[in-house]
């Protein structure tokens, strides 16, 4: 049957104590709601539709490039009356999936046998058991063990209260009874809100079949509603995400140790020293190692690639078998070639360098072409920038640039030529010849140092 997800998103999350909306909160850098959007899109759903309300236009402008019908619930009462704010806009033979903006790492796996229940007629809930249900609603069944309904922590008696099955909220229904059941709802409660829960109870008077799936992974439905539970919940994430490049054949030094906030995927025997971000889309060739502290994000490494420690490496390709830093910083559009060296202290932005060439110790490398077997001496700058714009340095195949060099662009250093050290150049370079522009070394005679005055 076609799918209607429904995201409930409109809650203000006062707990969070933030000026930002909760369901923009990031984990792993990326919004909570991104990743409920993510995973709903996953069931490949007709409709996906976002009840919002609080810092609506801001959650709105957040997800503006992405195909969502957002629903407006301009006074939140209750999770039943944010559903009822979506219900007429989906047709009679669809499937509805309710989920929380608020839950972010429930899996598409687990949500498709709650629609494939719903598919078949029933009212589908996801719940799970716990040490500690406190806050939760809890799964009320009687002594045959079929549901009768939820009774909200803030309604329950004692006897409810010791109750460890607990409703996650996320539930799935056919359309036209779901909205048939919304329309029972009343709001004689604790909180005087539309509970959504209370179409259990409806569906149950209606000789509707109700069926329960207990879900594998307590963690899944983890929500978010102080900075504690999102330390938590980030925490888990980035578990998982370890043990997927674990088992995707990377060793971590120590698996608490490594963030991760994104799409990372590794190749055989990888290596990742402590403290790791790996951020957005990061790729590591086999063998890779990258030492402790370093920050990898949207880049590629090639194979047999040294990242030795503290290095920064942001939209930058390196080939493989190259050695990068310590403390190197790749910027973006640094693109290195095979067997390159970058060595402590040196930047390379929106550059190329060639097979076999190194850069080894406190340089800047901006807008350059660098070609094969170069060897760019300690010190040396691409003087990229007269102040208005940005130039382009050639350096090419084999040439040897002395230390302590300026370039200033735009300047081409030709094939195997050779710059003294402390030069700087501001023409072009001959081909396989030694330019220098320092002045020649003297010595001056009966010089002396001038002495403090009594
Ligand atoms: C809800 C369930 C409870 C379940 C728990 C699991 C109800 C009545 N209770 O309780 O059984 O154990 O989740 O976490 O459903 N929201 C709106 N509009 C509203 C109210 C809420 O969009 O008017 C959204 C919130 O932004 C949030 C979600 O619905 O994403 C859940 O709301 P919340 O108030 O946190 O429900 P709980 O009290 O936790
Ligand atoms: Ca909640």
């Amino acid at each position: 049957m076609p799918l209607s997800v429904v995201i409930l998103a409109a809650g203000q999350g006062k707990r969070m104590n933030s000026a930002l909306p909760k369901v923009l909160q990031p984990l792993a850098g990326k919004p909570l709601l991104q990743h409920v959007l993510d995973t709903a899109r996953d069931l490949d759903p007709a409709h996906v539709y976002v009840v919002y309300g609080h810092g609506g236009a801001r959650v709105q402008a957040a997800f503006a490039q992405r195909a969502v019908d957002w629903v407006l619930q301009a006074e939140q009462l209750g999770t039943g009356h944010a559903v009822k704010q979506a219900i007429g806009l989906i047709p009679d033979d669809h499937t509805v999936l309710v989920m929380y903006g608020d839950v972010p790492l429930v899996r598409a796996a687990c949500l498709g046998e709650l629609v494939h229940k719903a598919d078949s007629g029933a009212l589908a809930l996801l719940t799970v058991t716990l040490e500690d249900a406190a806050g939760y609603g809890r799964i009320l069944r009687d002594t045959h063990g079929h549901v009768r309904g939820i009774v909200e922590h803030k309604d329950a008696d004692a006897q409810q209260l010791s109750i460890r099955e607990a409703n996650t909220g996320l539930m799935a229904a056919p359309a036209a009874r779901l909205r048939e059941w919304l329309a029972g709802l009343g709001r004689n409660n604790a909180q005087a809100e539309y509970y959504l829960t209370d179409v259990v109870a409806i569906a149950v008077d209606s000789h509707a079949p109700i069926a329960t799936i207990a879900v594998a992974h307590p963690v899944e439905v983890l929500g978010v509603n102080d900075r504690i539970q999102l330390a938590r919940v980030e925490a888990a994430y980035r578990a998982e995400r370890a043990e997927e490049l674990m088992t995707a054949g990377a060793t971590l030094a120590d698996p608490t140790r490594i963030d991760i906030r994104g799409e990372v995927t590794v190749e055989r025997d990888v290596f990742i020293d402590v403290g790791a971000v790996l951020i957005g889309t990061v790729h590591l060739g086999e063998r890779v190692t990258v030492g402790p502290n370093c920050v990898i994000r949207d880049s590629t490494i090639g194979a047999d690639t040294e990242i030795k420690a503290n290095s920064v490496i942001e939209e930058a390709s390196v080939g493989e078998n190259s050695r990068i830093g310590p403390f190197a910083r790749l910027r973006p559009g640094a693109q290195l070639e095979r067997d390159v060296h970058i060595g402590n202290f040196v930047e390379v932005k929106n550059s190329s360098i060639d097979v076999g060439s190194k850069v080894n110790h406190l340089s800047y490398i901006g807008d350059a072409a660098v070609g094969s077997e170069v060897n760019v001496g300690a010190g040396t700058i691409t003087c990229n920038y007269d102040g208005a714009n940005k130039w382009q340095t050639v350096i090419e195949d084999g040439a040897f640039i002395g230390s302590g060099s300026m370039l200033v662009a735009p300047v081409t250093i030709g094939r195997n030529a050779t710059v003294g050290a402390g030069s700087t150049i501001t023409q072009s370079a001959a081909e396989g010849k030694l330019t220098l522009t320092r002045a020649r070394q003297t010595t001056v005679e009966n010089w002396m140092r001038p002495v403090k005055k009594g």
